[in-house]
């Protein structure tokens, strides 16, 4: 991925197809959050489909009609790129909106709101990886390099997101301020069950047993990978062609282990090492 289709936005990276900064300067400005708002928030390729997936099966009460019928963008609307132009004040509460901005770049009214949102990281060795093939897919990224080139513009945040460590930094830094649960994608894989009751409880959304089985089934990758109102087959092919890999792809983690090398392992360690020396949390893949 080359950064010539990459618009740098106060210290962040976007792709320049589908962001702008007239909507970022008005997402951070103007942008009115409301208190029932509820907003997943994700740095790219950490989950944010898996999330939207569950939060409309939660809200449905398992039920998988809307999840079956409404395409997943519609669902859960994404805040800040330029290319989704629905007026989202026009939208009734509790909205649901999925955002993929670092704490600097959020709507200030957030801050004041008692709005909830759900931080997801991912392993960054895994988005790394994902990131690479989602290339691949996506026409707003340029398909350059391999894993091994990537590292390296990863690591310094030359990438669509901007710096991975920055924008879990800066999340970890409010996480007393702001209602927010801080989730990974690993602990997801691990007992999706367990998510799924920790996210509704945290919605205040009480759910019976059978509603928790329903989406727990059918927020699995197999359910979601066949599900064509989520795996974006539907979704405009100049922007995401599904024809030319998956977007819904492997849904593991630990796939890093196939593709660094020890020399991009040890830089790779390297530079986590000294960027987050001084965050007090401690990752699933940490220990
Ligand atoms: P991989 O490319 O590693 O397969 P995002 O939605 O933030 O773009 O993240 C996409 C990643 O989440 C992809 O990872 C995708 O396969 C994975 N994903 C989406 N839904 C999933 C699910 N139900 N279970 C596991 N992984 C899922």
């Amino acid at each position: 991925m080359a950064c010539s289709n990459l618009l740098e936005y106060r210290g962040w990276v976007y792709p320049s197809q589908i962001y702008d900064r007239d909507k970022l300067e008005y997402i951070y400005n103007e942008f009115q959050v409301r208190d029932q708002d509820v907003f997943s928030i994700t740095y790219p390729k950490s989950g944010s489909t898996w999330i939207q997936e569950i939060l409309t099966l939660i809200q449905n009460d398992g039920d998988t009609t809307i999840s079956q019928t409404v395409p997943i963008w519609e669902r859960v609307n994404w805040l800040e790129p330029s290319i989704f132009s629905l007026d989202l004040d026009s939208l009734p509460s509790p909205r649901f909106l999925s955002s993929h901005l670092p704490v600097n770049l959020f709507p200030k009214s957030f801050f004041t709101s008692k709005a909830k949102a759900i931080y997801t990281v991912r392993n960054p060795r895994d988005v790394l990886v994902s990131l690479h093939y989602f290339s691949k897919v996506a026409g707003f990224l340029d398909e350059l390099d391999n894993i091994e080139e990537l590292l390296p513009k990863f690591l310094r945040g030359e990438v669509f997101g901007g710096s991975w460590f920055d924008h879990v930094r800066g999340w970890l830094g409010v996480r007393d301020q702001v209602n927010l649960l801080i989730l990974t994608y690993e602990e997801l894989l691990q007992d999706l069950r367990g998510s799924v009751v920790r996210i509704s409880n945290f919605l205040g959304k009480e759910l019976n047993e059978a509603a928790i089985d329903s989406v727990v089934e059918n927020a699995s990758f197999k359910i979601m990978k066949n599900n064509s109102m989520s795996n974006y087959s539907t979704f405009r092919k100049d922007i995401l062609d599904v024809q030319k890999g998956s977007f819904m792809r492997k849904g593991i983690s630990g796939e890093w282990k196939d593709h660094f090398t020890p020399a991009m392992s040890e830089s790779f360690d390297a530079a986590y090492k000294e960027e987050m020396k001084d965050i007090n949390f401690k990752f699933i893949w940490d220990q």
